[in-house]
């Protein structure tokens, strides 16, 4: 694989619009291979994903839009729905063998796990926007969704925790607006 920082960072954008491009389950299988290598806390890989390519699921995740997002999800041939999983523990013993079992979160309050939830699944939603570049798919991340529609609709195992969406394809460029600054490294960073 032969990548570039203007296909991972520079050139890469959020679309909003897409083309009628199929996206294949072999290049989605192939995306979560390189996300489920992204670093979490005690390997704990919170990230739960439904991917969507039916017409009658992109149908159901547009009717949980807010606002215009709704005829964007409409446009894009393929969604991931990202969630995170509040019982991630229960899979300590394949990935944190290191810990002694049964793992102590279990008995931590849920505000707590969540936490612990949300940071790691987020670490590894960037890893999956990379990845997704990186097989040449365009992303449109959103997070403008009703989340309790989406879990009735799309979860099957009431741990999983809608997060935000990430529409797939090749998006159309003419529909994008220009892109807007970020902050300086003076602004953002500081050494000392
Ligand atoms: C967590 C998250 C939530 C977002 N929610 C929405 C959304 O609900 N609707 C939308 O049109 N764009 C949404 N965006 C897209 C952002 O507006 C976009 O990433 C940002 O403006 C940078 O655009 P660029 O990547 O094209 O430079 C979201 C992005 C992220 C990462």
């Amino acid at each position: 694989m032969q990548l570039t920082d203007s296909q991972l960072f520079l050139d890469a954008r959020s679309h909003k619009k897409f083309k009628d491009t199929p996206v294949s389950l072999d290049t989605l299988q192939s995306v979560y291979e390189l996300t489920k290598m992204a670093p979490t806390a005690n390997n704990c890989c919170p990230l739960r994903i439904v991917f969507v390519t039916s017409k009658g699921g992109l149908s159901t995740l547009a009717a949980s839009a807010h606002g215009y997002n709704k005829e964007k999800v409409e446009t894009a041939p393929a969604a991931a729905i990202l969630a995170y999983d509040m019982r991630f523990y229960d899979h300590f013993a394949e990935l944190a063998p290191h810990l002694s079992q049964p793992p102590s979160q279990a008995q931590w309050p849920e505000d707590r796990i969540e936490k612990m939830a949300i940071t790691s699944a987020n670490i590894q939603a960037g890893f999956f926007l990379i990845a997704a570049r990186a097989h040449g798919l365009d992303c449109g991340p959103m997070a403008g969704f009703d989340a309790e529609p989406i879990e009735q609709a799309f979860f099957d195992v009431p741990s999983w925790r809608f997060g935000w969406v990430v529409l797939l394809g090749e998006g159309d460029p003419d529909a994008l607006y220009p892109r807007a600054d970020r902050l300086a490294f003076e602004t953002a960073c500081k050494v000392v």
